[in-house]
């Protein structure tokens, strides 16, 4: 009996193993052909927040020379218009999810606002790639954008420092609700904050626009005496507050400073009648970059940090602007 239950044995471990051996398949071959990248179309889904001012038509403009840069593929832009008003931007985002975009690249015109419907669309499956301003969700694919913590910093320094730390301010913020006006507000606040006799006397939003800033200088001016320093969270801004500042007879002396880079605010600068400027990216380039890489499958970090540069009358010379 013990002997006939160890040959069943032996013979079904037998069967067994020459049963798993004869259906083992061979090793595979090392693949031996190079991967060729087929030529092929995108349409790309750039939700651009408003087309009012010079940084953004530039934006649109490198981005439209960025897409048609390759041969080897064929970008299809469409690039719609916010019009500076978040329900457009909304219905154009969900715009570009309907039509079936490769990926979609947002600079959203107020974090909150925007949010669900970028997040919508990452859910759905399109990359997003998001630029300059933020979102508030990680739902995204790349956030592409210079640091407005360290530029609002970088402008805090160089204001104390001009003032020889003793002075009023006038602070000059973008749209509320987007981060930028955030982070350069924040950056520039943790700066000049430290100095006892630096006071920011009036602090109010012109919404990135020449006219509004050019307001809200106006009104500084009648109620403040005495203001020493204007930071503009733009170049517009800060050209708008320039231009009430002279139209009021008081613009020698004072220190004015933005953000940007932009062509008219650099040559004025160059003529000495602004102080400085820091030149803000727009990663449009980078973005179409990044979203063919994510096409080809290739791995892209989800924060891509641009540089800046502070562009002053003997500074950064070779500096153009746009
Ligand atoms: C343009 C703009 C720029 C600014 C950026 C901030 O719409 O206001 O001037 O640097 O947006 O997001």
């Amino acid at each position: 009996m013990r002997l006939r239950i160890l040959a069943m044995l032996t013979l079904s471990i037998v069967l067994f193993f020459s049963c798993k051996g004869s259906k083992e398949k061979p090793a595979p071959k090392p693949v031996q052909e190079k991967l060729v990248y087929e030529p092929s179309k995108y349409v790309v889904g750039f939700s651009q927040c408003t087309f009012e001012d010079p940084w953004r038509i530039n934006m649109n403009k490198e981005m439209e020379e960025a897409a048609s840069a390759h041969t080897d593929v064929q970008i299809k832009l469409v690039i719609s218009n916010g019009e500076n008003r978040n329900a457009k931007q909304i219905a154009d985002v969900e715009n570009f999810g309907t039509m079936g975009v490769n990926f979609l690249i947002i600079s959203p015109r107020e974090a909150a606002p925007l949010t669900p419907a970028v997040e919508k669309i990452y859910d759905a499956g399109i990359p997003v790639i998001v630029l300059d301003r933020k979102i508030l969700s990680d739902k995204y694919t790349v956030f592409i954008g210079a640091s407005n913590l360290e530029i609002g910093r970088e402008a805090g320094k160089y204001i104390a420092e001009k003032l020889g730390g003793k002075g009023n301010i006038v602070e000059i913020e973008g749209i509320l609700g987007a981060t930028p006006t955030q982070e350069r507000s924040q950056g520039f606040h943790e700066v000049i904050d430290k100095y006892p006799e630096i006071k920011v006397v009036y602090k109010q939003p012109g919404d990135y626009k020449r006219s509004l800033a050019r307001q809200v200088m106006e009104n500084a001016l009648q109620a403040f005496g005495k203001i020493d320093a204007v930071y503009a969270h733009n170049d517009e801004m800060m050209i708008g507050a320039f231009l009430a500042a002279r139209v009021a007879g008081r613009e020698k002396g004072m220190v004015f400073v933005g953000i940007d880079g932009q062509k008219e605010a650099v040559d004025l600068i160059r003529q000495g009648l602004l102080s400085a400027t820091f030149v803000y990216p727009n990663g449009a380039k980078e973005a179409i970059e990044a979203g063919l890489k994510i096409m080809k499958g290739e791995k892209v970090d989800k924060d891509i940090q641009l540089p800046t540069i502070r562009i002053t009358k003997d500074e950064a010379l070779d500096y153009k602007g746009f």
